[in-house]
C-alpha cells in the first residue's frame, strides 16, 4: 500500500534515504576510504545507454568517469547507432531501472555483437538486462510502482558514484559525503518549502530548468519530471545555453529553476545566466546549498545541505522531485500513473 501518503510517487520519494542506505551497503570501507561494487571494472573507455530519466542518471556517471580520468560518454540508446561503434576494451553500460526497456537491451546487444563487454546497471535481478550483460551492478532501490522514476534515479546516481570512486584508491571526500547522503536527503525531506513554491507557480505559462556540470543532468530530470507529471510545458537547458536560443521563451509568467552549488567557477558562471533571466523579470527558484550569492537574484529559494559537490546536485534532484509532484497535486493530475505513459517501455 501506500503506507498513508497519497500516492506511490510521494511514498517513493521519500523511501530515498533508505534506498540510499541499501545502495551503500557493504560497498563503502570506512576504514580506508575504498568503495568495491563486486564489478571487475577497469576499461579503457566507457559508453553509457540509457533513456528518459535513466540518461539523466548516465550522463552523471558519464561526467563523474570523466573526473576520475576514465574516457565516457553517455548515449540515448534510441540514438546509439549514431555512436563509434565500441572496440576491444571499451566497456558499454546500460543504465535501467527495469532492465526490460527494449531501447536500452538493443543497444546492448548492438554493443556485444561488436565484440563489447557489457554492464547492466539496473534494480530488478534476473532482468532481461541483467541476464545479457556479462556483469551486473544492483542499485538496490526497492520495488518502484509510480511510473515516475524517483528512488531508483537516486539510487542510479548513487552506484555511478560508487563505479567511479571504485577506480580509484580511496577519496575520503567523497565517501564521507556518501556516507552522509541519506541523513541529507531526509533533512530536505523535512525541510523542503517546495510546496510553497508549487502553490506560488501553478498557474505559470512554462517552467524552466537550468544547471551546468553536475547540475546540467539534474536540470534535465527536473523538467522531465515535471513535464511528465504536472503535463505543463518543462523544459531543462545546460545554463550557458539559454542565451543561444531559450531565452526568447523567458517572461514574467514562465519560472526558472537554477540549481547552483557550491562557490566555484560553474556556480559563478550559472548566476550570470540567472542574471540574465532576472532582466527578463522571469521568477528565479534558486536550489542551492547557500555557498554562493545566487540567493541575492532569487525570489524563492531552496535550500539544501552544504557538502560535496557530488552529492549536491542528488540533493538538489529531492527539491525538484518535490515541486513537480506538489504542482502536479494541485492540478489533480494522475500522479502515478500519468496519461499515455507506461513504467517500462518493451517497444522500440
Ligand atoms: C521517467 C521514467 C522514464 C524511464 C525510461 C527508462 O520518470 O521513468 O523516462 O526512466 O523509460 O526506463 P528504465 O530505466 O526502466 O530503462
Amino acid at each position: 500500500g501506500k503506507s498513508g501518503y497519497d500516492h506511490f510517487m510521494l511514498k517513493e520519494i521519500h523511501e530515498q534515504p533508505r534506498a540510499l542506505r541499501q545502495c551503500l551497503r557493504e560497498r563503502v570501507n570506512e576504514m580506508d576510504g575504498k568503495v568495491s561494487v563486486d564489478v571487475d571494472f577497469a576499461p579503457e573507455r566507457v559508453q553509457f545507454v540509457a533513456c528518459g530519466t535513466s540518461y539523466h542518471a548516465a550522463l552523471f556517471g558519464a561526467q563523474l568517469l570523466q573526473q576520475s580520468g576514465i574516457p565516457a560518454q553517455a548515449f540515448l540508446a534510441s540514438e546509439y547507432a549514431t555512436a563509434t561503434p565500441p572496440i576491444g576494451d571499451d566497456l558499454v553500460v546500460g543504465v535501467t531501472q527495469s532492465g526490460e526497456t527494449a531501447d536500452t537491451l538493443s543497444a546492448l546487444r548492438e554493443a556485444r555483437r561488436r565484440g563489447a563487454r557489457t554492464l547492466a546497471v539496473t534494480n530488478v535481478v534476473g532482468s532481461t538486462a541483467a541476464r545479457e550483460c556479462d556483469q551486473a551492478l544492483y542499485v538496490r532501490a526497492g520495488p518502484e510502482i509510480g511510473v515516475a522514476a524517483t528512488k531508483t534515479f537516486a539510487a542510479q546516481v548513487v552506484a555511478l558514484t560508487l563505479l567511479a570512486l571504485s577506480t580509484g584508491d580511496g577519496d575520503r571526500d567523497a565517501i564521507g559525503a556518501l556516507r552522509k547522503l541519506p541523513g541529507n536527503v531526509q533533512a530536505v525531506l523535512d525541510e523542503s518549502t517546495a510546496r510553497e513554491v508549487a502553490e506560488e507557480y501553478v498557474d505559470s505559462d512554462a517552467f524552466f530548468f537550468i544547471g551546468r556540470g553536475l547540475s546540467y543532468p539534474v536540470a534535465l530530470e527536473g523538467a522531465l519530471k515535471f513535464k511528465e507529471i504536472t503535463y505543463e510545458h518543462a523544459e531543462g537547458f545546460a545554463a550557458g545555453e539559454l542565451k543561444h536560443g531559450p531565452l526568447a521563451l523567458v517572461t514574467s509568467e514562465t519560472p526558472v529553476f537554477a540549481v547552483v552549488t557550491g562557490d566555484g567557477e560553474q556556480a559563478r558562471k550559472t548566476i550570470g545566466n540567472v542574471k540574465e533571466v532576472e532582466a527578463r523579470d522571469a521568477p528565479v527558484i534558486a536550489v542551492t546549498d547557500g555557498q554562493s550569492d545566487v540567493e541575492r537574484y532569487a525570489d524563492h529559494v531552496l535550500r539544501i545541505p552544504a557538502g560535496e559537490p557530488r552529492t549536491a546536485a542528488m540533493l538538489a534532484n529531492i527539491q525538484l522531485q518535490l515541486v513537480a509532484y506538489h504542482t502536479a497535486a494541485m492540478l489533480g493530475r494522475s500522479i502515478d500513473k500519468p496519461r499515455n505513459l507506461a513504467k517500462s517501455v518493451t517497444v522500440e
